[in-house]
């Protein structure tokens, strides 16, 4: 297992498009894998430490940091100066709404940006506005940090998601993974679980799928 810190943020201007899900996920799994992980919480509604304060003591341990500016304006800004030692892996979440100039400061230091995206004619809109703002700066230009798609809330064989499909290969950006719409995630949610901590046989498939996830970032 890699001792390199590796710092993946997950973000989209879009609200609702399942950052917190996905950046929860995230965190859980690489708990889960043994890794020293820390969830951060970019935003001011503080959902990921919702979730994180909702989570089983006896489950694999994850580090919360509340990083939105309205909680740090006493303490140290630099987020990285807050982690514990050993911290290996860093999932962060961030609000929506998010314009150009907070693009670069979240951008700062970090490895891989994970973006969500729904199968909706709304979302494709609003995600390809935010992609182009996200490849203007210089460091993804320069390709020193990888872009991730994940598809979220899926239903396949809709023609929405055809549309999302179109959209994305014109991008050359590469899709991770594709998440079903199941209630599953919400209850998870509800419970401060990830979903491969959801003892139910029928999830083996989503199982499968975060251990993909967690093999393409580490790649
Ligand atoms: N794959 C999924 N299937 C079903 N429901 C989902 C899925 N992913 C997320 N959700 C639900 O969709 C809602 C929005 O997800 P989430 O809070 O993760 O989005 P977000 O991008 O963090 O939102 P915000 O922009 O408000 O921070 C939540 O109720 C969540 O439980
Ligand atoms: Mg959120």
């Amino acid at each position: 297992m890699s001792e390199i810190i590796k710092r993946i943020v997950v973000m989209n201007s879009k609200g609702g498009c399942g950052k917190t899900t996905i950046a929860t996920n995230l965190a859980s799994c690489y708990a889960r894998h043994g890794y020293d992980t820390a969830l951060l919480d970019c935003d001011p509604q503080e959902s990921s430490m919702h979730w994180l304060r909702s989570r089983d003591k006896n489950l694999p341990g994850i580090y919360g940091v509340i990083a939105h500016k309205s909680a740090t304006l006493n303490k140290n800004k630099c987020w990285h100066l807050r982690l514990p030692i050993g911290t290996q892996r860093v999932i962060i979440d961030t609000p929506a709404g998010l314009r150009e100039t907070d693009l670069l400061e979240n951008l700062q230091n970090i490895d891989e940006v994970v973006i969500p995206v729904l199968p909706s004619p709304i979302d494709i809109h609003s995600t390809a506005d935010f992609i182009r703002d996200l490849l203007i700066l210089g460091k993804l230009r320069r390709k020193e940090i990888r872009i991730n798609i994940i598809t979220n809330k899926v239903k396949a064989n809709t023609i929405a998601f055809q549309s999302l499909c179109r959209f994305l290969n014109t991008l050359k950006i590469p899709v991770i993974a594709q998440i079903k719409d199941t209630q599953n995630y919400v209850h998870a949610t509800e419970k401060g679980l990830g979903i491969h901590e959801v003892n139910k046989k029928t999830l083996l498939e989503d199982k499968i799928l975060w251990d993909g996830i967690l093999k393409h970032l580490e790649s």
